[in-house]
């Protein structure tokens, strides 16, 4: 695919190309055309010169004195020779390397004061002129000069060499300014789509650089930041919607609950109390949903600053494993704590709870009954800690590992048997991340898996 870029340096290049080679040969022509008429000249001053020479010997005697009329140079001519005829085109002075005329020719060599022909003698171009005139005895003279061309051809081969370099280079050169011209041309284009690329739902903030120039570009510039704008806005408008309506429904969520609850403690009837703890289990999955859901929307917000206090991370992990610990024993599994020494970090003590509750709680889902969790807490170098969360449940493929921290993505094959949202480990990543940490996972499918997250104690 060629780029507009490419098409401009290209076209650049072929209009000058084109024009170059105009120009050139307008200039190779008329050069050529003014040697041939300076040639001409000279060859015709040289003719005079003899002329006169002649006209002037012949009047005072029969005889030339060919040693003088040898001596008569020409200006400007390369090999110039002559020779004289009489009316009927006998011979009178001979140069050894021009012919006689021919009898059909005498008549058009004779047929004005000076008559133009072109010859080749030996292979070498020659310019003739023959040139009648009378003497005062009326005899009727031909004189033929000769110049050779070879000079004005070799001056002419001179100019095509100059030509057959100037135009490629020249063409080069016009190739490398238009690059220069079109891509600061495009420079801003190309920043526009350089940001424009990286505009995401994460960073709708972020608008294109208005050029300075009042043109096309910066009309585009700004068109583009206002559909930004446009879309910043709906964004934001739809993540208030989810954080006002997951606020909302908490409250009635509540109540309901508490209501059941009563009411299961109240019913003694079997059936009733089983479906009301169904209902009371629904509402419990409907909670942390909203939950989720407005964790996801404070983070999307401007709220998502860190509220920042020292902490001890130790009895944060010991606190979130005595939370779970209830759910694990549902299921029989035990959760090893492996806390060397107290440590203490700057954090947001709430949000990273959430992290480790979630990272505690796919254990324990995601495992079968009478398995184990470990929890284990190290100091790295760097002034850094690292929090792994180990079980050995079903594991995670390495065709999924990719997805898991995408909102909303749970795996097929336990989608319909165990609750969730697939907004845990999402929110995990974000927070870990905002702390300058990272979370990474290692898993074996049907055998273990190992959530790491690597903090700065000093953030
Ligand atoms: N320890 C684990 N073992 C196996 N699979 C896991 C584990 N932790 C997470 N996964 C996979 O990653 C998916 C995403 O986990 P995530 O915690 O984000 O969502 P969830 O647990 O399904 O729902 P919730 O929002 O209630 O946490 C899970 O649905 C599961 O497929
Ligand atoms: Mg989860």
């Amino acid at each position: 695919m060629f780029t507009i870029k490419f098409k401009i340096i290209i076209a650049y290049t072929v209009v000058f190309g084109v024009m170059l080679t105009i120009f050139a040969a307008i200039i190779y022509d008329s050069t050529k055309e003014a040697a041939f008429i300076k040639l001409d000249t000279n060859l015709k001053s040289y003719s005079i010169s003899l002329r006169t020479e002649i006209e002037d010997e012949l009047g005072d005697s029969t005889s030339l004195n060919m040693k003088k009329l040898s001596s008569i140079r020409a200006k400007g001519l390369v090999g110039e020779k002559f020779q004289l005829f009489d009316s009927n085109g006998e011979l009178i002075v001979k140069d050894s390397t021009l012919s006689k005329i021919p009898t059909e020719s005498l008549s058009k060599v004779s047929s004005g004061p000076f008559v133009y022909e072109k010859k080749r003698i030996d292979h070498h171009k020659y310019h003739i002129l023959w040139s009648t005139f009378e003497t005062e005895k009326d005899s009727t003279y031909i004189l033929e000069t000769a110049a050779s061309v070879k000079d004005v051809y070799e001056d002419l081969d001179r100019l095509f060499y100059l030509f057959l370099f100037i135009i490629p280079s020249g063409l080069i050169l016009t190739g490398i300014a238009a690059y220069f011209i079109s891509k600061a041309a495009f420079k801003p284009i190309t920043q526009m789509t350089d940001t424009a690329r990286n505009i995401s739902g994460e960073n709708l903030d972020e608008r294109v650089e208005i050029p300075k120039a009042k043109d096309e570009v910066r009309a585009l510039a700004e068109t583009l930041n206002k559909m930004i704008e446009r879309i910043d806005n709906a964004f934001k408008s739809q993540k208030r919607f989810v954080a006002n309506a997951s606020h909302e429904i908490r409250t009635p969520l509540t109540v309901i609950q508490t209501e059941l609850e009563i009411l299961e403690k109240k019913i003694k009837d079997n059936e009733s109390k089983e479906s009301i703890q169904n209902a009371l289990s629904e509402i419990e999955d409907l909670t942390r949903l909203t939950s989720s859901l407005l964790a996801i929307a404070k983070l999307d917000s401007s709220q998502n600053k860190l509220n920042l206090n020292q902490i001890r991370i130790d009895e944060l992990l010991a606190d979130c494993a005595q939370t779970m610990n209830q759910a694990a024993l549902k299921k029989n599994i035990q959760i090893n704590l492996s806390l060397d020494d107290a440590v203490e970090m700057n954090a947001d003590k709430e949000k990273l709870k959430s992290v480790f509750l979630n990272l505690i709680d796919n254990a324990i889902k995601y495992s079968a009954p009478g398995s184990r969790v470990t929890i284990v807490l190290e100091k790295k170098s760097g002034s850094k800690i690292k929090i792994s969360v180990e079980d050995n449940g079903i594991g995670i493929s390495s065709s999924e590992i990719s997805y898991i921290f995408n909102r909303f993505y749970r795996s097929n094959e336990i989608r319909a048997e165990i609750n969730g949202s697939g907004l845990g480990l999402a929110i995990a990543k974000e927070v870990v991340e905002l702390h300058r940490g990272e979370i990474s996972v290692e898993s074996v499918i049907g055998e273990k898996t190992v959530f790491s997250v690597t903090l700065p104690t000093n953030l």
